[in-house]
């Protein structure tokens, strides 16, 4: 056994259960435990001491673009607020008013010059800080000491990703494996175009698992890209430590209304292309399927409880691509397919919760083509490395 696990036995699991992911039985790994899918008990756990440690996705950088424009996202019954500042700074304010704590800005998108509690009509900047108490200030409370709390903030390549952890490292630290490929198709400047929201009944976990193999094109994406990205032509690629993805490759080459949709990538973007989409994973949960014409990705607004989140399908395009010729019909095509891949992958979702609660369940079989997810939870087990 790995000499970590020996001396560090991670809570909730048994020896057998951590066998079977670091080393698997007979050649075969599995996967962690159903319970990991729906105990409460464990999802607060992960919740104090995985997820509001992590670096989350919340949108791009340019669905707020200009001093005053935001949009609100819920995480762990959390209202926040993400905010461009009349300084340009992005900042993640927790949307509560500091007097009697109802939430400030109505949920959605829009710009504001201030932000104002409509309960009592206490003013705040855009900044956090509280500007105004209505009627009369009130003595002993000095309004400078007041703001809306601020969560940690970066930007990574467009995306913007919030931290409950005030001393998590830079993201940049954590994914610089996919710096390369991203840096090449310029996706800080992709724009958002495709934003919509989906219930998730299920575990946060599911989500993620349905796109991170290519090996389920054979059953829930069956008639829609089977027959052009066969499961058996999925690869891994990008392995390191917090990150893996896979390469899918066309069975007879990229059908035409596929290719280069948009027209052909200018300068540098369009070097080296090879036809060949690519599913990128940060543990634990970024991912985006990505090529230099177009990025789809999930934005996932953690629940209260195990089985209450939603989840966000969106989709960004360079700037080039928008601009071409025929960007509308192009954009309507690439926006149609994700949404009827994700309806696909949320029936997949769907059918795993109700299956995965069952008392009879064993450990999972891992198939060949689903090495990365042995990855992910191998990274998760070590995360409930404590003591
Ligand atoms: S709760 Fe916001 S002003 Fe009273
Ligand atoms: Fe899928």
């Amino acid at each position: 056994m790995n000499v970590q696990t020996a001396t560090r036995h991670p809570r909730f699991f048994t020896e057998d259960e951590v066998l079977a992911i670091r080393e698997g039985v007979n050649g075969v790994f599995g996967g962690i435990p159903s319970r990991f899918y729906y105990d409460e008990e464990i999802y607060q756990w992960e919740v104090e001491n995985i997820l509001k440690k992590q670096w989350l996705l919340v949108g791009r950088a340019d669905e707020a673009a200009n001093p005053g424009d935001y949009f609100t996202i819920r995480m762990f019954d959390e209202p926040i607020v993400i905010v461009r500042g009349k300084d340009q700074k992005l900042r993640a304010l927790i949307n509560v008013c500091q007097h009697r704590f109802a939430q400030i800005v109505e949920e959605g998108r829009g710009n504001a010059k201030l932000f104002m509690c409509p309960f009592h009509r206490w003013t705040y900047a855009l900044d956090g800080q509280l500007m105004g108490i209505s009627v009369q200030d009130i003595p002993g409370v000095n309004k400078k000491d007041c703001r809306m709390p601020e969560l940690r903030l970066d930007v990574w390549h467009g995306f913007v990703f919030i931290n409950f952890d005030a001393n998590a490292e830079p993201i940049a630290n954590q994914y610089k494996a996919l710096d390369p490929v991203f840096e090449t198709w310029g996706v800080a400047d992709f724009e958002c175009r495709l934003n919509d929201q989906f219930d998730a009944p299920w575990n946060w976990k599911i989500t993620y698992e349905a796109g991170m193999e290519g090996y389920h094109h054979v059953g829930v994406h069956h008639d829609r890209i089977e027959a052009d990205i066969p499961a058996k032509h999925t690869d891994i690629i990008c392995e390191s430590e917090i990150t893996t993805g896979y390469r899918m490759w066309w069975k007879d080459g990229m059908p035409e209304k596929y290719r280069q949709p948009f027209g052909t990538p200018p300068g540098e973007m369009g070097v080296d292309w090879d036809d060949d989409p690519r599913v990128l994973f940060g543990f634990p949960t970024f991912n985006t399927w990505i090529n230099n014409y177009q990025s789809t990705y999930i934005v996932f607004e953690y629940g209260a409880t195990a089985l209450t989140g939603k989840g966000r399908i969106c989709q960004a395009f360079p700037k080039w691509a928008l601009e071409t010729e025929h960007a509308e019909e192009a954009l309507k095509f690439n926006t149609e397919f994700a949404r009827e891949v994700q309806y696909e992958d949320e029936f997949a979702s769907r059918i795993v919760q109700q299956g995965i609660t069952s008392k009879t369940n064993g450990r999972a079989l891992f198939h060949p083509l689903e090495k990365q997810m042995n990855r992910f939870h191998n990274w998760y087990l070590d995360r409930f490395l404590v003591g």
